[in-house]
């Protein structure tokens, strides 16, 4: 199958800078190269134009630059929808997590049931009411069930995400707000308590087995899932994460699964980063979501 990368140097979805060269990064750290050795075709599309605003822009709300997130989003939106209409794999390197809003509103409307893996330290879950922060970052996943500011959730018409289809790996940092919410919700959940005492495999067999019913899963990957002595570069560490190799077991079993039919890394911010470690360790995560092998 045909691979389309799409960069999104957006920064503006929380508050430290430098995660605009995420995408960079991760192409500095030979993602193009590295799928391309397993025989994939692989066209780089290049970066959404971002703007940059030069005075603090007049917010309207609790939500940091709103107006920036959300032209962004349509054109992240227009861009993977196009590439799911040519039959190709989208493939986003972000860029904050409020670039997710922006690929999922693109993808959503092809598939019926559209399953989505969240691997997070965090639940993204926050809405413009609820978020501590007023970081669109956090609030992705709200938006994408047609939860919170109208023009965030407007981008998904009458195709947001379904509570049930979402799965959250790897979960250790939850606002009040966000464990209300998750309570009363469809959303499944493995923190980081199931990983230890289930293990990933197990983990991740049953987050399949609940999106069985899918017609497609989209994986959305903050680097901070990841524990922050093996993905340094982010905004937002917590500490206690998913190991490397738990991570690496992850995209092995999915891509044995098949399942996958787009997905995303975000957050690698190369100026809080050790040498690139974060990106590198990104573009290693992809080798084994697109199929590197040992033996
Ligand atoms: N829950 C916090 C907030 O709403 C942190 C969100 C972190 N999100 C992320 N994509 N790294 O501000
Ligand atoms: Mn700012
Ligand atoms: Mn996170
Ligand atoms: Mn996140």
């Amino acid at each position: 199958k045909a691979i389309s990368i799409v960069g999104v140097p957006m920064d503006l979805g929380q508050s430290r800078r430098g995660v605009d060269m995420g995408p960079s990064a991760i192409r500095y750290a030979g993602a193009v190269e590295r799928i391309e050795n397993l025989s994939y075709a692989i066209e780089d599309c290049g970066d959404i134009l971002i703007e940059r605003p030069t005075e603090k822009e007049a917010s309207p709300s609790n939500l940091k630059h709103l107006h920036t997130v959300v032209n962004a989003s349509l054109a992240l939106k227009r861009t993977v929808s196009e590439i799911v209409e040519n039959g190709k794999f989208p493939l986003v390197f972000g860029g904050d997590h409020s670039i997710a809003i922006g690929s999922l509103a693109g993808i959503t409307p092809h598939y019926e049931q559209l399953g989505v893996i969240w691997y997070d330290a965090h639940g993204d879950l926050n809405t413009e009411e609820t978020s501590p922060s007023g970081n669109i970052h956090g609030m992705p996943l709200s938006v994408a069930l047609g939860r919170g500011n109208k023009q965030l959730t407007e981008l998904f018409q009458d195709h947001p995400l379904k509570e049930e289809n979402i799965v959250l790996i790897g979960v250790r940092a939850l606002d009040e707000a966000e464990k209300e919410f998750i309570r009363t919700s469809n959303i499944t959940v493995f923190t980081m308590h199931e990983v230890d005492r289930l293990g990933m495999t197990e983990v991740m067999s049953r987050s399949l087995k609940h999106l069985e019913h899918c017609d497609g899963i989209h994986l959305s990957l903050d680097l901070d899932g990841l524990d922050p002595l093996d993905a340094p570069g982010v905004g937002t560490p917590v500490v206690g994460g998913l190991s490397y190799r738990e991570s690496h077991l992850a995209m092995e079993m999915l891509h044995e699964s098949k399942r996958i039919t787009s997905c995303e890394f975000v957050e690698v911010n190369p100026i809080l980063d050790e040498k690139n470690k974060t990106a590198e360790a990104a573009v290693a995560l992809m080798g084994s979501l697109f199929g590197e092998k040992l033996k």
